[in-house]
């Protein structure tokens, strides 16, 4: 695992810094692309003292904002200029109305927009010879995010957090799809209810969640073992457009795989990426590989 390069987005703390313990452990070059650079280069020292791998880095990435996320991609293009394994962890379940300075929902914004858009950014980084990984961060409560194109700014919190995740998804199958032959991978795994702050709303009813809840939530090793174990198994490249619930091989509904649904959301977040390199071109250059 010597020569491979990771990128964990969030991984300043909960499930995206196991993982980047993780990766550290097996070997990587660790990239943990944060928003919070203090809280960063605090869990960054602490993976390299447990680990003894030296090569672990914090970047700066807020995942809610197009600028962030081309100045993040600039940025690792100078710095290291090939990837490998692309850990798309960071996301929010917040009640907050305020949008992202996208003007998104926050939840949709952050979770799914982000994430589309450094995905695709970040094709080209892939290297040529070698296989890629992407593995998307999803929830088991995708299946109450149904949504409509028309709606996406009047759904809240756990609401639009889930059809965040659903649209994850959808992009992960996708994804998948189009990149199938390119040597890279495309997953999607919900960790189990994992005791993170994610879990809380900063209301009153958080008190409920800590003692009769939270002690049936699994720790973060348990939450990021699949996540470890996708990024790093010898036989990983052997599955592609999977959905994992923790460390199960789900079958998605067919119900929830429309293929109709998967190219409007396709069309519709390309159309976001309009100011940025093609990506149709770089899908081909992919396929071409
Ligand atoms: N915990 C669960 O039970 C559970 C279940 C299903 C899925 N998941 C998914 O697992 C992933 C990790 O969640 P977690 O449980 O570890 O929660 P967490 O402890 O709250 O961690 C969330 C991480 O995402 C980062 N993040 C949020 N907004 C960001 C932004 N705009 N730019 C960059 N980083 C941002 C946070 O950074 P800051 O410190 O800067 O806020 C933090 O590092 C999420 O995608 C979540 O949806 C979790």
């Amino acid at each position: 695992m010597n020569d491979k390069i990771a990128i964990v987005t969030g991984a300043n703390r909960g499930i995206g810094k196991e993982t980047a313990r993780g990766l550290a452990a097996a070997g990587m070059t660790v990239v943990m692309a944060c928003r919070n650079l203090v809280s960063a280069r605090t869990a960054c020292e602490e993976i390299i003292s447990l680990t003894r791998n030296p090569d672990v880095a914090v970047m700066k990435l807020d995942i809610s904002s197009r600028d962030s996320i081309r100045n993040f991609v600039e940025d690792f293009k100078n710095r290291y200029g090939r990837l490998n394994i692309l850990i798309n962890n960071a996301g929010v379940c917040t009640m907050d109305h305020r949008r992202t300075v996208d003007n998104f929902e926050p939840n949709i914004g952050t979770n799914y927009v982000g994430t589309f858009l450094l995905t695709m950014q970040l094709l080209p980084f892939f290297e040529k010879d070698a296989e890629g990984r992407i593995i998307n961060l999803i929830s088991n409560i995708y299946k109450i995010g149904w949504f409509h194109f028309d709606k996406m700014h009047d759904y809240r919190w756990f609401r639009a957090y889930a059809v965040s995740k659903y649209m994850v998804l959808l992009f992960t199958l996708e994804l998948a799809e189009r990149l199938r032959d390119s040597g890279i991978s495309v997953n999607a795994v919900h960790p189990g209810i994992v005791r993170t702050s994610i879990m809380y709303t900063h209301r009153w009813f958080d008190h409920i969640i800590k003692l009769i809840l939270s002690p049936f939530f699994i720790d973060v090793a348990e939450g990021a073992k699949q996540i470890i174990h996708l990024a790093t198994a010898g036989e990983a490249t052997n599955v592609s457009g999977v959905y994992f619930h923790k460390t199960r091989r789900k079958r998605i509904p067919t119900c929830y795989n429309s293929l109709k649904l998967r190219a409007a959301l396709w069309e519709y977040s390309s159309s976001l990426l309009k100011d940025q390199p093609l990506m149709e071109r770089l899908l081909k250059d992919k396929a071409k590989q």
